[in-house]
């Protein structure tokens, strides 16, 4: 039986070399790098390679659909209330937390180091020492202890700082110091030094951290998003930077990517804003896994990393 895999990602060309190179038998693969000029014969469509946001509108479309590998590790395109659900779809994981991770320790050094503050000094021809804080024995409260959350984890444990997860029920997945309930949340924000936060954006996780755990924040703590933008309420966050109340923080990801010329966000105190560029998918990284998730797709296994519908993650 020849099955039909349809690749909808701007990198189809490449990955379609590298199923070809691969020499997968009794499949027929479709492709298009372009999001507007769909293949011939896509809609028999049984398998399906890419971004969430290029694979969204053409579900309705796909008949024979069964599985939709994602390219991108977030997939909330594919999740909305009246979308389909009949399929199985896999996310992407144990890729991103080498780069996410390495985003966010830079971030957490030039803190420690007043990079910005010497860089300041030096612009203005000013010999000023500026001295640096460790990271060592600083507490990092990371918010979500998935693929991302553990290797920044496991990174910050290597430069000798406390970790702490927060998870939905506090169990600990390492090598997290301790992990806590997001029911505490307020009390874990409370001890952190460094508030990461690397949760997925679903219904629960909407403004998890709210006005109340932002002021439960240490003043000298430093905030730093790199999961999704309505994680966090962002309002109460640029509120408390323009009133002191916070020692900095770092956004990859906002609410409205990205915002408007005018936004206050631009120009708001000790807030550094990056274009949801703390970790990008890579051919050669997400290939093997999609090449390996195809062979148990093929043979009747599970495939990996499959994302539940109904908890949006
Ligand atoms: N900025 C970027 O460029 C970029 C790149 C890649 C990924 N991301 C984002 O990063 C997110 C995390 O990726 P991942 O691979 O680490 O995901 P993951 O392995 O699925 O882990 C998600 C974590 O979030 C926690 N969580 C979910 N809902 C929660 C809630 N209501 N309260 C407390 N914790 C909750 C989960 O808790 P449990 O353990 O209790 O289930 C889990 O620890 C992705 O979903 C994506 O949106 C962003």
């Amino acid at each position: 039986m020849t099955r039909t895999l349809l690749i909808l990602d701007p990198d189809a060309q490449r990955y379609a070399r590298r199923v070809a190179e691969a020499g997968v038998a009794g499949l027929r693969v479709l492709q298009s790098s372009d999001a507007g000029a769909l293949p011939d014969g896509f809609h028999a469509a049984e398998i399906v390679l890419g971004p969430p946001q290029w694979i969204a509108p053409v579900l309705p479309c796909l008949r024979s659909l069964r599985w939709v590998q994602s390219t991108w590790a977030g997939v909330e395109p594919l999740l909305q209330p009246t979308g389909r659900r009949d399929y199985l779809l896999s996310g992407v994981k144990g890729i991103f937390g080498s780069q996410m991770a390495e985003y966010v320790l830079c971030y957490m050094l030039m803190h420690q180091q007043r990079a910005l503050q010497r860089l300041d000094a030096q612009r203005a021809r000013r010999w000023d020492k500026i001295t640096s804080e460790p990271l060592a024995d600083r507490e990092v409260v990371i918010l979500g202890t998935g693929s991302i959350g553990r290797e920044i984890a496991r990174r910050c444990v290597q430069c000798g700082m406390r970790t702490c997860g927060v998870n939905r029920g506090g169990e600990n997945p390492g090598p997290f110091s301790r992990v806590m309930p997001a029911s505490t949340l307020v009390e874990a924000a409370s001890m952190a030094d460094f508030l990461v936060m690397a949760l997925p954006g679903t219904t629960a996780t909407r403004h998890l951290v709210d006005r109340r755990v932002i002021a439960a924040l240490p003043t000298h703590a430093v905030l730093i998003n790199v999961g999704r933008g309505n994680t966090l309420d962002t309002r109460a966050l640029a509120a408390a930077l323009a009133a002191g109340r916070l020692g900095g923080a770092v956004l990859d990801v906002l609410e409205q990517e990205p915002p408007a010329p005018d936004d206050p966000l631009w120009q708001t105190p000790g807030l550094l804003i990056t274009a949801h560029v703390s970790a990008v998918s890579h051919v050669q990284e997400i290939a093997p896994l999609f090449l390996d998730n195809l062979r148990r797709y093929l043979s009747g296994d599970r495939p990996l990393h499959l994302v539940d519908f109904q908890r949006g993650y």
